[in-house]
């Protein structure tokens, strides 16, 4: 019988600007630190199907929001299954993986248009497969995190108006009330300094890797 130990996952969620990155960044200086071995990675991935949702995104390419849809759904499931670096055999080996963005994300963002029930029987299959030990959403003010893009980028993705925004923070409450008997959701004050925000990120997630 293989006793090996499965490897945590802990995904990430906010609206854009939230800090996920940064977070992310800064918990892997921590794991790497205390040599903690995980892999770090983000949905949509720069697979050849994440390469379309980012054309899409940056307006090089037109889709349906249904087709949009569908798309980070199969993104999702290559990022699982791929046999290189799927990160279901990632974490039966025994790898743990932090996740930026997940399911939640396409609860959240892709039910302004298409209607949430719709988008958690298609993300079934991907979080049958694997669901999260822990969800943490990043919790900003839109206009925090439109603050925080606008000082950085130049370039504006669709995604990141502010009443979109707004609606996006919105959904994801919808989704984590909805699913709140099936998936585990922490969600921590990101309004405040990016040190405060990891101490609590830290408090969260160090019993599934100490
Ligand atoms: P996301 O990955 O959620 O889009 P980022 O981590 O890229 O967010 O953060 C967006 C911008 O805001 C980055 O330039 C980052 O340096 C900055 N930032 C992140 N967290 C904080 C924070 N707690 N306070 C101030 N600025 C922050
Ligand atoms: P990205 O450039 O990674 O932005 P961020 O740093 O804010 O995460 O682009 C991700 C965008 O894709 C973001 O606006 C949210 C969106 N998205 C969805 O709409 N649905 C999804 O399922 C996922 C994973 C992302």
């Amino acid at each position: 019988m293989d006793m090996k130990k499965k490897g945590a996952f802990i995904a990430f969620e906010g609206i854009d600007g939230s800090g996920k990155s940064t977070q992310i960044q800064m918990l892997s200086e921590k794991l790497r630190e205390l040599g903690i071995s995980f892999y770090a990675t983000m949905e949509p991935t720069d697979s050849p199907v994440g390469s379309m949702i980012h054309q899409i995104m940056t307006g090089r390419m037109q889709a349906d929001h249904r087709v949009i849809a569908a798309l980070f759904v199969a993104d999702r499931l290559d990022h699982l299954l791929n046999e290189v670096n799927g990160v279901k055999h990632q974490i039966e080996n025994g790898v743990s993986v932090i996740m930026d963005r997940y399911c939640f994300s396409s609860y959240a963002y892709q039910s302004i248009q298409v209607p949430m029930d719709w988008l958690i029987q298609a993300n079934a299959l991907s979080s049958g497969i694997l669901k999260p030990d822990l969800n943490i959403f990043l919790d900003a003010d839109p206009d925090t995190a439109l603050e925080r893009i606008a000082k950085n980028r130049f370039q504006k993705e669709l995604f990141e108006e502010k009443s979109w925004l707004v609606k996006v923070r919105g959904r994801y409450f919808e989704a984590f009330d909805k699913l709140k008997d099936s998936e585990h959701v922490i969600v921590i004050d990101a309004d405040r300094s990016a040190g405060q925000v990891a101490e609590d990120v830290w408090k969260a997630v160090r019993g599934y890797f100490v």
